[in-house]
């Protein structure tokens, strides 16, 4: 289906045939991907040191790069990356052994550190860096480097996380129906 997959210590990404994964984009080892998922250019997502897991209906968008700490003393299970379902990530973010729920924006550029969790219906605005450890609350925005939880969002923004998830669902059916 695509030249983007690749194993690594036995492990090959798992990803359903109505998944659209660009062939500029690498993915390695220990990954699955949920359905009408998606994977834009030249995103690299590297399960090695650790799991990733990319739920339904959510879209990884260009240059993003995702990755996994791998187990210590300190922490024996190390950061796994569980990314939930319709999740939007812009362009050029850096998800990092971090845990996200469901319906939530990644604005471009931001960083999401280890140990983080996003809890359900979040917008993380922007070129926001989420410092380790955090949990964001659901149903808030939160900007900025440092990150501040900045106001709660608003209907329209709440109903907005759904669809631009649709959004990338029709999106990448066309890239799907239109490949040569
Ligand atoms: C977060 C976002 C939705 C806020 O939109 P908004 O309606 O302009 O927000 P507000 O007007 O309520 O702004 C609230 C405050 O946060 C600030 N702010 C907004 N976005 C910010 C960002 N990304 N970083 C830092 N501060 C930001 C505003 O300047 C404002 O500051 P003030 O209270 O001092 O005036 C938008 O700026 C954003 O970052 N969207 C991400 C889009 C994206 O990357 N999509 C994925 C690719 S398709």
């Amino acid at each position: 289906m695509t030249d983007a997959l690749q194993a690594f210590k036995g492990k090959y990404p798992s990803v359903p045939s109505s998944c659209y994964i660009d062939d500029s984009s690498r993915l390695i080892g220990d990954i699955e991907i949920g359905e009408n998922s998606s994977v834009w250019p030249m995103v690299a997502a590297r399960g090695d040191v650790n799991y990733i897991r990319i739920g339904v209906r959510t879209n990884i968008q260009d240059g993003t790069v995702l990755h996994v700490s791998r187990p210590s003393d300190d922490l024996p299970e190390g950061l796994p990356l569980i990314i939930g379902d319709d999740v939007t990530v812009g362009h050029k973010c850096m998800l990092h052994g971090c845990i996200l729920g469901n319906r939530i924006l990644v604005g471009m550029g931001a960083i999401v550190m280890d140990g983080v969790v996003v809890e359900d219906d979040v917008f993380i605005g922007a070129g926001t860096l989420v410092p380790p450890n955090k949990r964001l609350e659901s149903g808030y925005l939160y900007v900025g480097n440092p990150m501040v939880k900045k106001r709660p969002l608003k209907e329209s923004e709440l109903a907005f996380l759904a669809v631009s998830a649709d959004n990338y669902v029709r999106l990448k059916n066309d890239y799907l129906n239109n490949k040569q």
